[in-house]
């Protein structure tokens, strides 16, 4: 089974790092399961574009506008990061959803313009430290999947979803294997629920995932992967936690 390790550098990184991750990257022997994917700072895209080598990894883009062009002071188009050759978009972001105030009809605008470019969108959902302590995940991760769609119809096939409980999200807090596999059981559940179909869609966790916790976290059954934020800044730790993905 195809494994995904995805790489969320946030607002990190300068032109030095971005030139020694590449280079590290482009060296390094990645297992042809994991699938590599890193989402720099956007202004970074094309230095991935100009000196990314083979085929071993692919890059993203961390968030675009929910318009494919227009007089948004700011705002970057899912056109043009697939230009610099960004295949996947994270959407639904935690960070974007409350630092940035965005609600759910704009993650799934966002959702379904990046689908309309051929991008991958990696959707990301999951409850806050109130909501787990009031055991309303999986009420909370209902609402989210069942909140991507237009038109009142859904079109999720080709997308991935990342389970990033809010509380475990740059903390060092991650919740029980067991609670992640519960997590992904019911997104699981969820999916089926609105299309058969859409229950096999690859599935990740997120939230202060490092190379200390990874054999546990992907020993879990049900998902395929990670996705990773502060860990990922260092390409060793990556490498580390990509060779984990394959066997351990
Ligand atoms: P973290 O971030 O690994 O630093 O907790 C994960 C994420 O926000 O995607």
């Amino acid at each position: 089974m195809k494994k995904w390790v995805m790489a969320n550098w946030k607002m990190h990184g300068d032109l030095n790092m971005v030139r020694h991750y590449i280079q590290m990257l482009n060296k390094a022997p990645i297992n042809e399961q994991v699938q590599v994917v890193i989402f720099p700072p956007a202004i970074y895209l094309p230095e991935f574009m100009h000196r990314a080598q083979g085929q071993d990894y692919a890059w993203g883009i961390q968030n675009i506008y929910s318009k494919d062009k227009g007089a948004f002071t700011g705002e970057l188009s899912a056109g043009m990061a697939k230009e610099f050759g960004a295949q996947y978009v994270l959407i639904g972001h935690s960070e974007r959803r409350h630092i940035m105030q965005e609600d759910e009809s704009l993650i799934a605008n966002k959702f379904y313009l990046a689908k309309e470019y051929g991008m991958i969108p990696v959707v990301c959902i999951g409850e806050t430290l109130e909501e787990y302590k009031n055991k309303e995940t999986r009420n909370v991760l209902k609402r989210q999947i069942e909140s991507l769609k237009i038109n009142d119809a859904f079109s999720l096939e080709k997308s991935i979803i990342a389970y990033e409980p809010v509380w475990a999200i740059g903390t060092g807090l991650t919740p029980e294997p067991e609670e992640i596999n519960q997590a992904y059981l019911d997104i699981r559940e969820i999916l089926s629920n609105i299309d058969k179909e859409y229950q096999d869609l690859p599935l990740l966790y997120g939230g202060s995932v490092n190379s200390k916790n990874i054999e546990a976290i992907n020993n879990i059954r049900e998902g395929q992967g990670v996705l990773i934020g502060g860990a990922s800044l260092k390409v060793e730790q990556l490498l580390e936690i990509t060779q984990c993905i394959v066997c351990c």
